[in-house]
């Protein structure tokens, strides 16, 4: 007895849920004024129309219900297609979906909405129609389109920089015309082997155009030395990843680049400059740059000597794989000039920084 009492005690609470839920949403869907809900067939012709889509589409419920909705929210819009495909994947599979799609009101004007698409089941189960909850997000959506807007700008201002400092340094410095572009050249490409992402690709050939921006702060003299340095020179020399931190460092890039030129000289085992870091402290970009300087001044031609040559550079990176450059970086190095047949568009850079082989592996 007291079992079938309390049976009946919870079936009344369930139908009190249940009206009370059913009252909530029908005040949602009589009250919400931005929300659009729109309950259509199979064939899309509208059954329910609530105020919100009154207010959306400026179509009143009395003149729209009953009529199909493809044919006119998405008359002549790009996102009929979509919509109509949404239908069908709803239908095949019983599961809502979630879109973006294009549609238009009565007076003519295109708007986005994002769509939650959800299927009308029968009590057996079946579909037999569609709920969709939509709400505008047309301003969003534009001012996402003038935020790509100012970014494609920003970019094309900043390659315009980056261009010119290189035109500037290299102005200078005569000896190392062209090293910086074949520099950021093979970087990236070893960035594109490497699979990383556009960004980062992107960051690594802007960050090989300037690397040796520090540069500007050496004696011109000393830059054109067309002689192996001396020690006291060489040390002048290696004050220009610093120098070049010191110029950037207070300029937001999108790329931590101002870091990444102060970091184009260490080498994994500690032994490089001017920080001596160690593997893990070194970042990636860096890692790229710094395999694309050594094969580019070793394969380069010298006032002093001849061009070593690829093959010589490429054993220079392998022979010191996972010692002073990163294995993955040579590897990928490797990859770039014998699968890939990556050539330097000419071979006429000299640059006083990288000397000899010996003095290669001190750097
Ligand atoms: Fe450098």
């Amino acid at each position: 007895m007291e079992k079938l009492s309390e049976k009946n005690q919870k079936k009344t609470k369930d139908k009190q849920a249940q009206i009370i839920e059913s009252q909530l949403l029908s005040g949602i869907l009589e009250s919400s004024s931005s929300v659009s809900i729109i309950s259509t067939d199979l064939d899309q012709n509208i059954i329910y129309w609530n105020k919100g889509a009154e207010n959306i589409f400026g179509y009143k419920a009395e003149e729209i219900v009953g009529k199909r909705k493809i044919t006119i929210i998405y008359n002549g819009v790009t996102s009929k297609k979509t919509a109509l495909k949404a239908q069908k994947k709803i239908k095949t599979t019983k599961k809502g979906t979630e879109c973006e799609l294009q549609q238009i009101t009565k007076s003519g004007e295109v708007l986005w909405s994002k769509m939650t698409l959800t299927p009308s089941l029968d009590e057996k189960g079946n579909v037999i129609g569609i709920l969709g909850v939509g709400t505008d997000i047309t301003k969003h959506k534009s001012t996402e389109a003038h935020l790509r807007k100012l970014m494609h700008q920003l970019k094309k201002t900043l390659t315009g920089i980056i261009y010119a400092t290189e035109l500037i340094i290299e102005t200078r410095d005569p000896y190392t015309a062209g090293h910086q572009k074949r520099v950021a050249l093979l970087a990236k490409a070893i960035a594109e082997n490497m699979k990383l992402s556009d960004h980062q690709i992107e960051g690594i050939f802007m960050i090989g155009m300037i690397h040796d921006l520090g540069k500007i702060s050496i004696p011109a003299e000393i830059l054109s030395i067309p002689r192996r340095l001396t020690e006291a020179e060489f040390n002048l020399i290696k004050n220009h990843p610093e120098a070049g931190y010191d110029i950037l460092k207070t300029i937001d890039f999108p790329w931590p680049i101002a870091e990444i030129i102060l970091q184009h000289h260490e080498r994994l085992d500690g032994t490089g400059y001017p920080n001596r870091l160690v593997d893990k402290e070194i970042m990636l970009e860096a890692k790229v740059i710094m395999v694309a300087d050594v094969v580019e001044a070793m394969a380069s031609h010298r006032p002093y000597r001849a061009a070593f040559g690829i093959q010589r550079a490429l054993g220079e990176i392998k022979q010191n794989s996972g010692i002073l450059y990163d294995s993955t970086v040579v590897n990928a190095c490797v990859d770039v000039f014998e699968k890939e047949k990556f050539k330097f568009e000419n071979n006429e850079s000299v640059s006083p920084l990288l000397t000899s082989t010996n003095e290669l592996s001190k750097m």
